[in-house]
């Protein structure tokens, strides 16, 4: 039956797979650094997403050589928007690893992989099956929705990780590794949908014990924890040159590595920090940040950082939640009757 079912699912993939800029169809060897940087990029990101960022990203570090010798901001700069940066620092300090110590030759056994940074068991297996087609399964969301649907798993996915994992192996083609890892996550993304899902059209139909069911949207079950909101304030400091002050993030922990303007959750704001009225949000992973923006003059600030021209704040890179802050600051009025008596030092 397994052989059968990945088959069925191999002649759908040919006929109807998506052609991804980093795939080759059909049991052609890929460039394994064209799959790293990929499945580094599509970690919690979707597809379209990636899409224009995997080709710019390609075209300024078109080999592992030339990402391992360019300077991590460079690395950051491409990674922009993408969210996640600690991907962006991993995925240099893996190729740095991969040409330094072992020659440029990627390593091809799971330990070996899982030692490199950025590399979990998730992604060590699509790599290893994209790469190399080895006999790996690949067991992401797409997939969990896919075997939940298939045997009409309806018990909490937290549960059932061990079962949801083990019929993921046994239908995994073991002859066409790549193929079926493209070819699962292609059916989870265009035919088996969290919502409205095309049982018709699906090369598993007749074997799916949720297909065309009324319960079919609700599987698989989630316990899914609610998304705390947190709250802070960000300042805007302008001194009177018209520089604004930004200042890094330590190399650990949310945004690290990035520029950003100062912000914290619960202290008062410092004297003289008018409050722009407005508010910025973003939505993290597990939570979502809503910071208040306060415009202050000041001629120094904190130590750890600097007063910049905003003419070249693009030079810094900074997080999608910054850029926000920023064009929420330059829309605001109060900016705006800085800027005139500025003389136009932000556009
Ligand atoms: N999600 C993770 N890896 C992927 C890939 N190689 N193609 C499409 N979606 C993916």
């Amino acid at each position: 039956m397994s052989e059968k079912l990945s088959t069925l699912l191999l002649e759908w993939y040919a006929r109807e797979g998506r052609e991804l800029p980093w795939r080759v169809k059909g049991g052609a060897h890929p460039d394994p650094y064209v799959i790293l940087v990929s499945e580094l990029m599509l970690q919690q990101t979707t597809v379209k997403t990636v899409i224009p960022y995997f080709y710019r990203f390609m075209e300024r570090f078109p080999t592992i050589q030339t990402l391992s010798e360019a300077a991590l901001d460079d690395v950051y700069q491409y990674w922009q928007g993408l969210g996640y940066y600690s991907r962006a620092r991993s995925l240099h300090a893996t190729a740095k690893m991969i040409v330094q110590s072992f020659g440029g030759v990627f390593p091809r056994s799971r330990q070996e992989v899982l030692k490199l940074k950025g590399i979990g068991s998730y992604t060590a297996s699509s790599f290893l099956a994209l790469a190399f087609n080895l006999p790996e399964t690949v067991v992401d969301g797409n997939v969990i929705r896919i075997i939940c649907r298939m045997y009409h798993l309806t018990k909490p996915v937290d549960e059932i990780r061990g079962l949801i994992e083990e019929k993921a192996t046994a239908l995994t083609d073991i002859a066409r590794p790549a193929d079926y890892a493209s070819a699962i996550m292609d059916l989870g993304a265009m035919v088996c949908t969290p919502k409205n899902p095309k049982c018709l059209v699906c090369p598993w139909q007749k074997y799916c014990l949720s297909a065309g069911k009324d319960d079919v949207e609700r599987i698989p079950v989630r316990h899914k924890p609610e998304k705390k909101e947190k709250y802070g304030r960000v300042y805007l400091i302008f001194n009177a040159a018209g520089e604004v002050f930004i200042r890094r993030r330590t190399e650990k922990g949310l945004l690290s590595g990035l520029y950003e303007f100062p912000w914290s959750e619960g202290d008062a704001p410092p004297a003289g920090a008018k409050e722009a009225g407005v508010e910025v949000s973003h939505v993290f992973t597990h939570f979502k940040l809503v910071l208040r923006l306060y415009i202050l003059k000041a001629e120094t600030y904190l130590a750890d950082g600097r007063f910049v021209n905003p003419e070249e704040l693009s030079i810094f890179p900074m997080s999608t939640l910054m850029k926000k802050v920023w064009v929420a600051g330059k829309e605001c009025r109060l900016l705006k009757n800085k800027l005139h008596s500025d003389a136009g030092l932000v556009k």
